[in-house]
């Protein structure tokens, strides 16, 4: 088997440039290879890919050619659990967990979230002072990270939620480092030599998270409460097709997985929304417009409907995708892919960043436009900020959903303006996905009175 062609620098020279700066790499090996290109770093080689017909290949017969997830997603073990449905290594246990994990994500249930995201970014809005400052990430990982707390357990007020919340930023903010993802790549570092160690802090932390969730799925297994709509609650009355419930351990691991994919990436997305609408006057503008065409009384299928909110919004996932990569499909049986025969066992990723930056597909791919996505549609495999196929993100409609609302709630309500308009953020690794590569600042330098930035959500 001839593989894709790609650097030929020893693994170690690979993992260590993957690590520092995946994105420039990928775009040095785009340069130099095209569209479908092998990097080396781990034991395993594994093919990149940026072509929309080969992404759609990958994408459309992702249960018949290819296994469950590749040895990546082993990278999240740790974290999440080996039952979450990232993790899992069974084809068919992937395909249970995701039917048990989607009704709670399904349209009708996302709008009952509306209120709990305009509620808790007012919370968060209500904190800001005329004439002072505040760290965009702050704020936005705060309303992320409330709502899905919200969304998942119902009440986040509760001191054992307050407790989760408080340790899971602080083992997040760990993870973000280069040098914690080193550690995931490189599983001799995994040693515990006591509390203070960077692996021990770490491992205790993580157990007392996950204490504190397992006494959580206990009590509310204790106090069963029909009338509860929060996403733990409904995991517990699911049933599969053979009408068997979650287990504790999947139960965890679950609500791990959503409370971590489910606040981050969103947290990143939402600030690079508010970095590039006060970045370019015209686009504020633009939006502050069409926001206020709707009037006082704005409802979220209105806000949903909005053509320029949603192009910024595609845009921003567009230009610095969240999620670099789509998870590694490990081929089952012989695949010809783009003029190579792939073997069995070799592992194949979509490069959502390197499509998205595609010349041909999005001319000036460097400059935010939003107006690409009202001149034109791109199918699934030129914009797939969310991946795609069987594994496809099960939040996405549920971060799109926050983002719309959230930042309808912030322009409705506040004047802001970048404290330093002439620096270029850029994006940069966080952990296994991208952030931005400094703190945004942001002045505020006008609330509006509460009665007429009052935005009412209908739960239509
Ligand atoms: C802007 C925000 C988000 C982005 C950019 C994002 C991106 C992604 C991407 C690229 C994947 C991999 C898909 C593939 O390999 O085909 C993924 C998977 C996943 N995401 Fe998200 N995501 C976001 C928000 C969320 C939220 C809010 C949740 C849950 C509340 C969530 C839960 C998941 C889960 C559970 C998976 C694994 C699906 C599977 O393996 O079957 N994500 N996401």
């Amino acid at each position: 088997m001839q593989l894709p062609n790609g650097p030929q620098t020893p693994r170690v020279l690979q993992m260590l440039q993957w690590i520092a700066s995946p994105l420039s790499y990928m775009e040095a090996c785009y340069k130099r290879y095209g569209d479908i290109f092998t990097l080396r770093i781990d034991k395993t080689r594994r093919v990149f890919v940026s072509n929309p017909n080969a992404l759609q290949q990958i994408l459309t017969s992702d249960t018949k050619e290819f296994e469950a997830p590749g040895e990546l997603n082993q990278l999240f073990a740790g974290l999440l659990g080996k039952r979450s449905v990232i993790t899992t290594t069974s084809r068919s246990e992937h395909q249970r967990q995701r039917q048990l994990l989607m009704p709670p994500f399904h349209g009708d249930r996302m709008r009952s979230y509306g209120q709990v995201i305009n509620n808790v970014t007012e919370e968060i809005i209500s904190q800001w002072e005329c004439g002072k400052t505040f760290c965009v990430r702050s704020a936005t990982q705060a309303i992320t990270m409330r709502v899905i707390m919200q969304a998942v357990f119902g009440l986040y007020e509760s001191p054992r939620a307050q407790k989760i919340e408080q340790l899971l930023r602080e083992v997040l903010e760990e993870s973000s480092t280069p040098l914690s993802v080193a550690f995931l790549y490189l599983p001799f570092l995994q040693k515990d030599f006591g509390p203070s160690s960077p692996w021990g802090k770490r491992m205790r932390r993580q157990q007392r998270v996950d204490q504190l969730i397992y006494e959580e799925i206990r009590e509310r297994r204790e106090q069963l409460d029909a009338s509860r709509t929060d996403i733990l609650s409904l995991l517990m009355e699911a049933r599969d097709e053979a009408g068997q419930p979650m287990t504790d351990e999947e139960l965890h691991d679950e609500l791990m997985t959503l409370l971590v994919a489910g606040h981050e990436t969103t947290a990143t997305a939402l600030a690079w929304a508010l970095y590039w609408i006060h970045k370019l006057p015209s686009v504020r503008e633009k939006l502050l417009q069409e926001i206020h065409s709707l009037g006082d009384n704005l409802d979220s299928s209105s806000i949903f409907k909005l053509p320029y909110l949603n192009a910024v919004y595609c845009e921003t996932l567009r230009i610095y995708p969240v999620g670099m990569l789509t998870f590694s499909r490990k081929v089952k049986t012989p695949l010809s892919l783009m003029g190579y025969q792939l073997e069995p066992g070799t592992e194949v990723i979509g490069s959502i960043y390197l499509t998205h930056q595609r010349e041909d597909l999005y001319p000036e791919p460097k400059k935010f436009k939003p107006e690409r996505f009202l001149e034109r549609q791109f199918s699934p495999y030129e914009y797939l900020p969310f991946g795609g196929g069987a594994r496809r993100c099960i939040g996405m409609a549920f971060a799109q959903f926050e983002m719309k609302v959230a930042l309808v709630k912030i322009l409705s309500q506040c004047e802001l303006a970048l404290v330093d308009n002439n620096a270029d953020v850029k994006p940069k690794r966080r952990g296994l996905v991208t952030g931005q590569d400094r703190p945004i600042e942001m002045l505020v330098k006008n609330l509006r009175p509460i009665k007429s930035r009052q935005l009412d959500i209908v739960n239509t």
